[in-house]
């Protein structure tokens, strides 16, 4: 069976990853959703259950789950018994960050695969950051991340304050 490990940090997650979950999933058996701990950004909008719930409702009766991991992301591959690590490209500007990543990974687990897919046009330029700032300042960001975390993500931002 072949398993891929989607990481990131789902601070909300959005449109674009939903996407490329669901075209992982025609390539893989599995695709394990895996929600990283201790990455460098801020402080997060939502708390991990909160996180783990939105991304599980989305995807009832499809092969994923969602985990969390923390410390290095090729060991917790590891720990999962598999080496591939799947990614989404937007623009140019990620491609830099993605490819440091990747080979970095590699460096440090020789056997560490990561697959990338073209985000969608329509997702090109959709993060969770720029959504974030969107909406705090009283944007449209319907169809940008699911239905069921628009107005959560509004709450969540009034409450921040
Ligand atoms: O999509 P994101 O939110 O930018 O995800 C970044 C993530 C979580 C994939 C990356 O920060 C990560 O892998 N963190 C775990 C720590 C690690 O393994 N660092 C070395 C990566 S070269």
């Amino acid at each position: 069976m072949r398993v891929a490990i989607y990481p990131g940090s789902f601070d909300p997650l959005t449109c674009g990853h939903v996407s490329i979950i669901e075209r992982g999933l025609n390539v893989f058996d599995k695709v394990i959703i895996a929600v990283a701990l201790n990455v460098r950004k801020k402080g997060a909008l939502f708390t991990l259950e909160e996180r783990i719930d939105q991304i599980e409702s989305c995807f009832t009766g499809k092969n994923i789950e969602v985990d969390t991991f923390e410390g290095l992301l090729v060991d917790y591959a590891k720990s999962r018994g598999t080496n591939i690590l799947l990614r989404g490209l937007r623009a140019v500007s990620d491609f830099e960050y993605e490819l440091q990543m990747a080979n970095m990974n590699r460096r440090i687990a020789e056997d560490i695969e990561t697959v990338f897919m073209m985000t969608e046009e329509s997702h090109f330029y959709i993060s969770s950051s720029l959504i974030k700032e969107v909406a705090r300042f009283g944007g449209d960001i319907s169809g940008m991340v699911p239905e069921h975390i628009v107005d959560p993500l509004y709450k969540k931002l009034r409450e921040e304050g």
